[in-house]
């Protein structure tokens, strides 16, 4: 059993409370691997940002679990090596959906995990989130809970549509679950595909699909059922349309991808929302610029020539993110 505490880890609680009570949000980022990682930290310790960073089930698989709680570690002695005195760093379990692997991520330094049972029936789903809270509370780790279904695929969580969390199931699932924090569907999925042509607009002028709303109307009528109570947004990448353009105009075949626009995640980084999932965009900055790399120096093979660029434009979204878009930049000084 290892403590996050002795990993120089924080668990979400203070973290979230300052930031509902502040009108930002912390960007929870995933990695899989070494370069993601150093793009995360560099950001964050240069805009001394809090940061979560995410593991799911694939990056452990993908990656091995034992090297990236231990990169994990290594994270924290990195953003001080980069002169943050105090970093705030919470190593989170993405879309856990049994018991037994949260419990694994708990017991092995993580100090916060998601028990997504958003896929369950109702009481199933608050069954099994008592058990990982009551489970993970006895070490002061924060769990973070699911209720309504995301559009797309959710690691193996899948779901043909989404549907909106019900407003008036709040109280009830987080009174009786006893999670920290409560992940709600209000139109955004995962992916670089978060809505069809069909469910878009189209700009006349550029081509591109304009997505309709996030559904605030229901985020509102949750934040009124649990005033303060910490709320996560999974699916949130904006998928930049240069970065899109880049990978289509360097070989790649990415039509129509679309994500979510940043006003809105703005505008949500400002109500009880405290969480914001952000993969894709990393994804789509680091297939980028390897492509672009590629197409312009066809002769280079030594990893390091391509992964630096690709490095360098994650770790400009990144900042992006904190400074632009969450706000959560300067609130871990
Ligand atoms: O929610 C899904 C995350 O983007 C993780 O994706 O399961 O492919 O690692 P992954
Ligand atoms: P995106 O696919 O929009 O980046 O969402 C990531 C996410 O929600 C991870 O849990
Ligand atoms: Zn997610």
């Amino acid at each position: 059993m290892v403590s996050y505490k002795q990993l120089g880890l924080v668990n979400t609680r203070e973290m979230f409370a300052k930031a509902v009570a502040g009108g930002y949000a912390i960007p929870a980022f995933n990695f899989n691997n070494m370069e993601q990682l150093q793009a995360i930290i560099q950001a964050s310790a240069e805009t001394k940002s809090p940061v979560i960073l995410q593991v799911s089930k694939g990056a452990r698989k993908y990656a091995n679990a034992t090297l990236l709680r231990y990169m994990a570690e290594g994270a924290v002695e990195y953003a001080k090596e980069l002169g943050w005195e105090k970093p705030q760093i919470v190593l989170h379990l993405d879309h856990g959906d049994t018991f037994e692997t949260c419990k694994s991520c708990i017991d092995s330094g993580f100090s916060s995990v998601m028990i997504d049972g958003s896929s369950l029936p109702y009481e199933e789903n608050i069954a099994l989130t008592k058990k990982v809270v009551e489970y993970a509370h006895q070490f002061d780790v924060t769990v973070e809970a699911e209720l309504g279904v995301l559009a797309g695929v959710e690691d193996e969580v899948s779901a043909a549509e989404s549907h909106y969390t019900k407003p008036e199931e709040v109280i009830d699932f987080a009174t009786r679950s006893g999670c920290d924090s409560l992940a709600i569907s209000i139109g955004t999925s995962h992916g670089a595909y978060k809505f069809t042509p069909e469910q878009c607009t189209r700009d006349p002028k550029t081509g591109k699909l304009v997505p309709p709303p996030l559904a605030f109307s229901v985020l509102h009528e949750v934040e009124a059922k649990l005033p303060g109570f910490p709320i996560v947004l999974h699916g949130s990448s904006s998928v930049p349309q240069e970065e899109v353009d880049t990978i289509n105009a360097h070989g790649g075949k990415l039509p129509d991808a679309v994500g979510i626009p940043e006003e809105q995640l703005r505008e949500a980084a400002k109500s009880a929302v405290c969480k914001i999932n952000i993969d894709s965009d990393s994804r789509l900055a680091m297939t980028a610029a390897i492509r672009k790399h590629f197409d312009e120096n066809p002769g280079h093979f030594d990893p390091r020539q391509y992964l630096t660029p690709a490095r360098d434009n994650m770790k400009k979204m990144y900042m992006h993110k904190i400074v632009n878009v969450l706000g959560s930049n300067g609130k871990a000084e």
